[in-house]
């Protein structure tokens, strides 16, 4: 597939960018149960990074699943697709110089160990751990009920598997923080381990 294509280098390097941004590039994966709040933290984080003049961009699971991923449904087959073309977009993100998030359910280790083969370093895995009964009760997008209703199918924590990350970098508790604190939780590891500047 890959015969008579030719890898050109490119002209601006990986230092430049980092200069110009002033920050390292990053994936923040964002995982957890439907309704467990990745895209509300994953926003606020983003706000927070933006705000401080980081070049941040965010894959929301349900924004790429309308263009990008829009021929993929819900089977095992397809998630893994879901996640593979994410962990691409999320390096040409990566190699751009951006601090990235990714807020998707990716429900099996497997794909997350492949983002993180590909992400290297910049990897960072974040656990938004919001309990089965709790996401239910929330239930933002009214789906849980759908689901009890049996109007949907494979629907991840109670027909579809969730495997829960078992050493995250970073371990979201969403039961006991606030959005806000949750974001704040992210933004300090940023700092500790140098990605964002202290300042
Ligand atoms: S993933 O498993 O492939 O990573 P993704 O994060 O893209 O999932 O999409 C999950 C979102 O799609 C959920 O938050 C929910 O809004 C919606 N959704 C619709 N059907 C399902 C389903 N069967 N299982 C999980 N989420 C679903």
């Amino acid at each position: 597939m890959t015969d008579n294509i030719v890898w050109h280098n490119a002209a601006v390097n990986h230092r430049e960018r980092q200069l110009r941004n002033g920050h390292q590039p990053c994936l923040l994966w964002y995982t957890g149960l439907s309704g467990s709040g990745k895209s509300t933290i994953a926003n606020a984080v983003d706000r927070l990074l933006f705000n401080l003049g980081c070049s941040t961009y965010l894959l929301d699971g349900d924004n790429v699943r309308h263009g990008l991923n829009n021929d993929l449904g819900f089977d095992d087959t397809s998630r893994v697709e879901n996640i593979r073309r994410i962990t691409e977009v999320s390096r040409l993100m990566l190699d751009a110089g951006l601090i990235v998030g990714t807020a998707f359910i990716s429900p099996f280790i497997a794909d997350r160990a492949k983002a993180k083969a590909l992400a290297g370093n910049a990897f960072i895995e974040v656990f938004v751990d919001t309990p089965l009964a709790i996401c239910e009760q929330r239930d933002p997008k009214g789906l849980y009920k759908k689901v009890r209703a049996g109007e949907i199918a494979h629907f991840t924590g109670i027909s579809s598997p969730y495997e829960a990350p078992q050493k995250p970098d970073i371990h979201v508790n969403t039961v006991e923080l606030s959005i806000e604190q949750a974001a704040r939780q992210v933004l300090a590891y940023l700092r500790g381990q140098g990605i964002v500047a202290n300042n």
